[in-house]
């Protein structure tokens, strides 16, 4: 326990632990299955929230969205994946979101 917590003392304050050794938040958080609990908790929420779901209701295939999701969030965290989805600006551009569009009404 005495090891658990210097290893978790020494990466929150470096970015490294055990002298030297980059850990990534991908691998801190526990890799792909953490991932993909995240990204289908996430979209078990939005597609049945009202204030959410009708963004998506035009979109074919989610599993190839949660599929992209996971690569892009993996990637942004350090893990191994490679993102092969639209870029960000085309995934939204025709979907009306706006400043307000996070705001609770
Ligand atoms: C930091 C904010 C966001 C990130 C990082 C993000 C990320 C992504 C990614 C990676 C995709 C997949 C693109 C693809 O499959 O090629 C996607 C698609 C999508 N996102 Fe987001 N998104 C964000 C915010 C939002 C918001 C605020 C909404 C709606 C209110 C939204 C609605 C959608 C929809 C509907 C799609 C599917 C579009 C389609 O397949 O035509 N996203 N997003």
């Amino acid at each position: 326990m005495i090891l658990f917590d210097s290893f978790r003392q020494e990466l929150a304050t470096t970015g490294r632990a055990w002298g030297g050794w980059t850990v990534t938040i991908y691998d801190s958080i526990g890799g792909v299955s953490s991932v993909r609990v995240v990204v289908d908790k996430f979209y078990g929420r939005v597609l049945n929230d009202p204030q959410w779901a009708h963004y998506f209701a035009g979109v074919a295939d989610i599993d190839k969205l949660k599929s992209h999701q996971r690569s892009f969030i993996a990637a942004a965290i350090g893990g191994p994946e490679i993102y092969q989805g639209r870029d960000m600006g085309a995934a939204h551009a025709t979907l009306g979101i706006t400043a307000r569009t996070s705001m609770r009404s």
